[in-house]
């Protein structure tokens, strides 16, 4: 690995584009401080220009050091991106970093327009990925770095997800091996602290529970403002378009206590896809010409950890249409209720 990595960093210099591995997704690297390379990336994923990235960083912390240590450590890193570095942002940098968590702050005066989508506001994350932070280390900044995936289709997990989005092979792809997480950071708004409070914009496996404690923790005793979930109709996240991971195949989520609403009368002499929980209703599927199943793992973070290589997995058996039972209610599954329900929006297009 030592050459590649080599190569990545002389392309990330070069102004090149890179894919790189992380917990979450396979991301589409660039030199943070580089406007051309920037510019890049929204070229190579055929993203409207708008759309913010995700600045990702080293981690500057060793294991040896005492908590005061680890967080001056973050709190040098975190000034090089944004002017007001809050207690709020140290903390949970401290409890979630390296990891998946992406925290909005005011920017920095330095950070380009081009990375934030012309706003006053940058998201930055520290990956949990060695190849990756290796890389960050070598390349001595910050990378920005979207879902290594063409605007609006299905974020990759593996690096052969990655070669099928970019298969011109003109891009450098380091490959980590597939994804531990699946689903993308969680994304949380401090940026409006004093108003608004923590606010979060995507939902994902740093759960609002486990951002809300250690909020408390940090201001014992005082009233804390209640979490609040963004509005998921903000254009300028993209990740929060009501369309977006969207397989080709036209994807229906069905309620399995409700399947007299499914109008199965579609499914006739269609080739069907049906994906469920073990244990689930059964579904006479007998009017469809073909019938593939497929049973999904009962906990959430297995199933966040295998969507979406399951998504483009049901997308190339060449199925008119996929059921796909509705996930359950409880907080535990909101990030993957809210990637299937985007999915479903924008499929079959
Ligand atoms: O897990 C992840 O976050 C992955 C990996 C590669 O790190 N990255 C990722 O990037 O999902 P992307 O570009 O596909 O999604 C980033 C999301 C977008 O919805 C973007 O609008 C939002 O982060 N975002 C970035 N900066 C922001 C800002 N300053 N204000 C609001 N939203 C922001
Ligand atoms: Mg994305």
């Amino acid at each position: 690995m030592p050459d590649l990595l080599d190569s990545a960093v002389k392309q990330l210099r070069d102004g090149h584009l890179v894919a790189i591995p992380t917990e979450t997704v396979y991301g589409l690297a660039a030199d943070a401080k580089n406007i051309l390379a920037v510019n890049q990336v929204f070229a190579a994923k055929g993203r409207p220009s708008g759309h913010p990235l995700i600045v990702h960083i080293a981690n500057p912390t060793l294991p040896t050091m005492s908590s005061f240590e680890s967080q001056n450590a973050w709190q040098e890193v975190l000034l090089n991106w944004s002017r007001d570095v809050s207690p709020q942002a140290l903390a949970l940098a401290q409890a979630f970093w390296p990891g998946p968590l992406t925290i909005i702050l005011p920017k920095a005066k330095s950070v380009l327009l081009e990375v934030t989508g012309g706003q006053e506001t940058v998201g930055v994350r520290c990956p949990n990925h060695p190849l990756t932070q290796q890389l960050l280390k070598l390349f001595d900044s910050a990378l920005v770095a979207p879902s290594a995936n063409r605007f609006g289709r299905i974020s990759p997990t593996t690096a052969d997800h990655v070669r099928d989005e970019f298969p011109d092979g003109s891009i450098l792809i380091l490959d980590g091996g597939a994804c531990d997480v699946g689903i993308e950071s969680t994304i949380v708004d401090l940026s409006r602290w004093d108003s608004h409070g923590a606010v979060i914009l995507r939902p994902g496996a740093i759960s609002k529970a486990m951002i809300d404690e250690v909020l408390r923790n940090l201001n014992p005793g005082e009233s804390l403002q209640p979490l609040k979930q963004g509005d998921a109709s903000q254009p300028r996240v993209s990740g929060s378009l009501s369309a977006h991971y969207a397989p080709r195949t036209k994807l229906v989520l069905y309620d399995p206590n409700d399947v007299k609403s499914m109008n199965l009368t579609n499914c006739s002499g269609k080739r069907v896809a049906w994906a469920h929980f073990e244990n689930t209703i059964n579904i006479d599927f007998s009017s469809s010409s073909h019938l593939d199943e497929i049973v999904l793992p009962g906990a959430s973070h297995e199933l966040a950890k295998c969507l979406y290589a399951t998504l483009r997995s049901l997308d190339q058996l060449s199925v008119d249409i996929i059921y796909f039972e509705k996930i359950p209610d409880s907080e535990q599954w909101d990030a993957v209720r809210d990637r299937l329900g985007r999915a479903s929006v924008g499929s079959g297009a």
